[in-house]
């Protein structure tokens, strides 16, 4: 079965096509962050024209990059939420449109289950039952996975989400947009213990997560700090650090009260250099395995929509009639997946 796949729930455009036979055939991926950079954050409707504007001539230069044609299609999956409204009908019209015209059939997919799912696009795939952290720029969440489609989420966010975090404090170090990269990259010239920064909700039971007192500690030690590049990389530093070792305390935390040996990080910020080193030390002494998205595949792509639809159409779910996006979307409403 070929599928194709169709990411478009904020400010990437990507576009992929994966096969039961041979794996992932092609993806291609355009960013907006040029277009949205000079207004330091995401221009909700800026990005859904720009997904309109890109999504045909994508959809072309993925087919000839695998040697495919329209026809070879079996069926269709775009992300229907959470999302922004206007990006992600941009993505459904597209996709419904194309699969109606062919007569194949077209589902749309939970874009936290394509990053959850994301590293099943590896060499060495997770298998469940394992935890799940699941750090994007709109989430951040610890879930049980017994299956696919069985999630128990065990703690989320009560206020920001790590790359909104990241974001927020590299807007405010004048790095710009998007932030969490940028924050990572200066963060590596910052002298470790030059500042150490709350790590929040650690200190009491339980797997929630906050984030929003780190952005305004690190606006007050700005504020207090000497000017310049040094002084901002201090900062970025321990702004890091806090978030890594917060991260890793409740990913630990996690593992041992569900007493699973298996770990998958994915979304946006498990690109993160430092998060990824820390979790890998923290599992290996204890023989846990750790699983990642290679780095393109842990921020929005096509390829992890293309793969959790294939898994979610060939188990026989497909869209009604009535097109659906879901801007807010729980993960625990999604159905088990059993083959
Ligand atoms: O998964 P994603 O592409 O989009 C959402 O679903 O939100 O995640 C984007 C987020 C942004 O907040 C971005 O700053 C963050 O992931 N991010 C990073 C890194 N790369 C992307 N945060 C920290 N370190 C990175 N290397
Ligand atoms: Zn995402």
């Amino acid at each position: 079965m070929l599928v194709l796949g169709i990411e478009t729930s904020c400010d990437e455009t990507g576009v992929a096509l994966y096969s039961q036979e041979h794996g992932l055939e092609a993806h291609v991926l355009y960013s907006q962050a040029a277009l949205h950079a000079e207004y330091g954050g995401v221009v909700p409707e800026l990005a859904s024209r720009d997904h309109v504007r890109k999504l045909i001539p994508l959809l072309r230069s993925v087919l000839t990059a695998a040697g495919r044609r329209r026809e070879d299609l079996d069926g269709v999956a775009y992300t229907a939420g959470p999302g922004l409204i206007g990006a992600l009908l941009a993505g459904a019209c597209a996709a419904r449109g194309l699969a109606w015209s062919l007569g194949i059939p077209v589902l749309g997919i939970h874009h936290m289950e394509a990053h959850l799912l994301a590293p099943m696009l590896e060499e060495t795939p997770p298998a469940p039952p394992f935890v799940a952290l699941l750090v994007s720029g709109g989430h951040t969440m610890l879930v049980r996975v017994c299956a696919v489609g069985d999630y128990d989420v065990l703690g989320e966010t009560r206020d920001d989400a790590v790359g909104e975090a990241f974001d927020k404090t590299a807007k405010l170090l004048g790095l710009g947009y998007p932030g969490g990269p940028a924050l990572a990259g200066i963060a590596a010239q910052g002298n470790p213990g030059c500042y150490r920064f709350p790590r929040p909700m650690t200190d009491r039971p339980g797997l929630d997560f906050s984030f929003s007192g780190l952005k305004t500690h690190a606006l007050t030690t700005f504020r207090n700090s000497p000017p310049g590049r040094e002084g901002r990389a201090d900062i970025a530093r321990a702004f890091e650090e806090a978030i890594v070792d917060t991260l890793v305390i409740k990913c630990r935390r996690a593992l041992d009260t569900t007493c699973l040996t298996d770990l998958v990080v994915a979304g946006g910020v498990s690109a993160n250099r430092r998060l990824r080193e820390a979790l890998s030390r923290m599992t290996a002494g204890r023989g846990e395995r750790v699983y990642y998205p290679r780095p393109e595949f842990c921020t929005d792509n096509g390829a992890m929509v293309a793969l959790t639809g294939a898994l979610r159409l060939q188990s026989g779910e497909r869209d009604g009639v009535a097109s659906r996006v879901r801007p807010r979307w729980p993960l625990s409403e999604l159905s088990r997946l059993d083959n």
